[in-house]
């Protein structure tokens, strides 16, 4: 009792055994059940991806007929949650306001807390993922005092997200589908990446069989956090800061220096020290949505600058730090009229089926609640003083 293996940040301890997601961190190398991200990426869209990712295997015509009809039955909320919306500040942070509503769907639906049948799995699982682009884009438009727009079913989900989140009642919304394409392709990209900080938590927080719409709401919270999602956020930010091109320099060397706590954001990542395969499929999607849009974002200028910079600079070599997917994300996003503070929203909204795979994962492997000991460095044992003797 008392000796324990020690590894902050858990850098070299498997949580956990899964047949969800492979990386090659020193290679680049990201898989879904097996299938490469770039085909993924390339041939596939989000739905048929989060259902590769929850049932192991690519859908036949039919299960993907069905998996998306499915999900496009579920995709409005219960008209209580407008009125739940409106005890927030309008002026709150999106997702301060999605780790509220995801939890609170888990008032409405009551066979999501009896997490011990298949059944109820599943439908919680269907409810999450045609209910996140809902509750996202009522966020958004709570945020900025518009009427919440209804999902419309006739559109595909990437459709439908943008709709909703642009539509408004007055006038008719017509959404481009290489937007749409572009929408989906983000979506695809963040799907699942294993034991990240934001999976691990809704891991844990479903080993002690709370119901999956509290446990989804704990991973938003875990993927707020800037060194995790909220890098993409912090990424437009900090590009907006340099301003111009000229400045990159100067950047580059606050982010070398060690009395700096500044860092790249978009640079770097615990498992690839190669690059990570995401970032290349969004630099390509950056280029196609600027084109489609005739956008010549100033920002994008830095942006590669930036790249070109430290990726020939000693100090990312040997530390080997290379752009993740947040680098260029936020570029598309912006470019597609989606606001800094959303950024992070989408994320959610895409990793959302990889939370949900893993833990429905867990439950199928019936693990042990996840109770992670410590070494104890606190006083030893001594005794209470009272309060006139301190
Ligand atoms: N800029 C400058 N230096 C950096 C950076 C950076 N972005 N990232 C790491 N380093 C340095 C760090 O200072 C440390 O130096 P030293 O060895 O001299 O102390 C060394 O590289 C290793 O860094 P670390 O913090 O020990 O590495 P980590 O694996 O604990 O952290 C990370 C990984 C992603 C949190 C970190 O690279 C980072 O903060 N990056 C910026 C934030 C970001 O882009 N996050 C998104 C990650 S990808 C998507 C996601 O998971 O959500």
């Amino acid at each position: 009792e008392g000796y324990f293996t020690y590894d902050p940040g858990f850098v070299s301890t498997a949580s956990c055994e899964s047949k969800i997601t492979y990386i090659d961190g020193g290679k680049g190398v990201l898989l879904h059940r097996g299938y490469p991200i770039e085909q993924l990426a390339e041939e596939s869209d989000f739905l048929e991806a989060c259902f590769l990712l929850l049932y192991g295997e690519l859908p036949t015509k039919e299960e993907k007929e069905k998996f998306t009809t499915n999900v496009r039955r579920h995709t409005m909320v219960n008209d209580q949650m407008s009125t739940f919306f409106k005890g927030f500040r309008r002026d709150a942070h999106p997702m301060a306001i999605m780790c509220g509503v995801v939890g609170a769907l888990s008032a409405f639906y009551h066979d999501s807390l009896d997490i011990s049948d298949e059944n109820h799995r599943e439908i919680s699982a269907i409810r999450l993922m045609a209910k996140m682009p809902t509750l996202a884009a009522m966020t958004y438009k709570y945020t900025i005092g518009q009427p919440f727009m209804y999902p419309r079913n006739d559109l595909t989900y990437s459709e439908n997200f943008l709709y909703m989140m642009f539509g408004n009642p007055c006038e008719e919304y017509k959404v481009n589908p290489i937007l749409a394409k572009a929408m989906d392709t983000i979506f695809l990209l963040h799907a699942d990446h294993e034991q990240n900080a934001s999976t691990s938590t809704v891991r844990l927080a479903g080993s002690t069989g709370a119901n999956p719409f509290a446990c989804i709401s704990a991973g938003i919270a875990a993927l707020w956090g800037p060194s995790h999602g909220g890098a993409n956020e912090a990424v437009l930010e900090m590009l907006n800061e340099i301003g111009d091109e000229s400045r990159v320099d100067e950047c580059v060397a606050r982010a070398k220096d060690k009395n700096d706590p500044f860092r790249l954001m978009g640079f770097g990542h615990r498992v690839y020290k190669n690059f990570d395969p995401r970032a290349r499929v969004m630099k390509k999607v950056a280029d196609e949505v600027l084109g489609e849009l005739g956008i010549d974002d100033p920002l994008l200028k830095i942006a590669t600058r930036l790249e070109k910079i430290a990726l020939e600079d000693d100090y990312f070599i040997e530390k080997k730090l290379y752009p993740n997917v947040d680098f260029y994300s936020g570029i598309i996003l912006k470019a597609l009229g989606i606001p800094t503070s959303m950024f992070t929203v989408i994320f959610a909204l895409g990793r959302t089926p990889g939370w949900i795979a893993h833990w429905n994962e867990m439950h199928k492997d019936n693990s042990r609640i996840g109770r992670p000991r410590q070494l104890y460095t606190g006083p030893a044992q001594r005794d209470f003083v009272p309060l006139d003797k301190r």
